[in-house]
């Protein structure tokens, strides 16, 4: 697929089959990620590819978001469903592709250049499923970035989650989407 009909027709897919993937696609999708543009060939990122019950790794890493949040006037049984319904949500794709970012200690590269990379990473990996005839969401929220989520994908240091990538054959039609023209946005300098 052409570059600029990838960038114009991918749209996030919310809804997706649970048929399996074949692992070369995975790859593909992920290396597509490691060519993104990086400072200093700092190359910040670091993904995790769940499948199955590897799914569960996410899933436990929303229901330790939501216990360490909830009223604690719940009963153990409503915690319980609680946490279950946490868990779920991991369940929505058959892939799910956790992204990191890994920001690296050198000087000549502030961290929002190394998000700026891995946010960068993940859109490569976005437009490349689409090519692939994969859809995607990309998911965040609040839990994305809390201290028992990190602590759940043991992240250290400056590390943080960017992103979790819901991937697999789309199970709806993409959704009408809508932009605002770019002449509403930009300032042309010539002199
Ligand atoms: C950093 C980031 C986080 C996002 N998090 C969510 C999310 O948590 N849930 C969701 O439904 N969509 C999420 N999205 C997807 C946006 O909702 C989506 O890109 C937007 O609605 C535009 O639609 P399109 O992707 O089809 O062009 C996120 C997008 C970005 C860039």
């Amino acid at each position: 697929m052409d570059v600029k009909e990838a960038i114009r027709h991918r749209r996030s897919i919310g809804k997706v089959k649970q048929d399996p993937i074949d692992k070369s696609l995975i790859e593909e999708i992920l290396e597509a990620g490691t060519w993104a543009p990086n400072h200093c060939q700092t190359e910040p990122w670091r993904f995790w590819v769940m499948t199955g019950e590897g799914r569960g790794l996410l899933g436990r890493g929303y229901a330790a978001v939501a216990l360490s949040e909830a009223n604690p006037d719940l009963s153990a049984d409503e915690l319980a469903k609680l946490a279950g319904a946490q868990e779920r949500k991991a369940y929505r794709a058959p892939v799910v592709i956790a992204v990191a970012v890994t920001p690296s200690a050198t000087p000549i590269v502030p961290e929002i250049e190394e998000f700026a990379a891995a946010h960068s990473a993940v859109q490569n990996m976005l437009l490349t499923a689409h090519a692939l005839g994969l859809g995607t969401i990309w998911r965040s929220g609040a839990p994305t970035y809390h201290a028992k989520m990190r602590e759940t994908f043991e992240l250290s240091g400056k590390e943080e989650m960017v992103g979790f990538i819901y991937l697999g054959y789309p199970d709806m039609e993409p959704q009408n989407a809508k932009r605002t023209p770019y002449a509403q946005k930009t300032i042309w300098v010539s002199e």
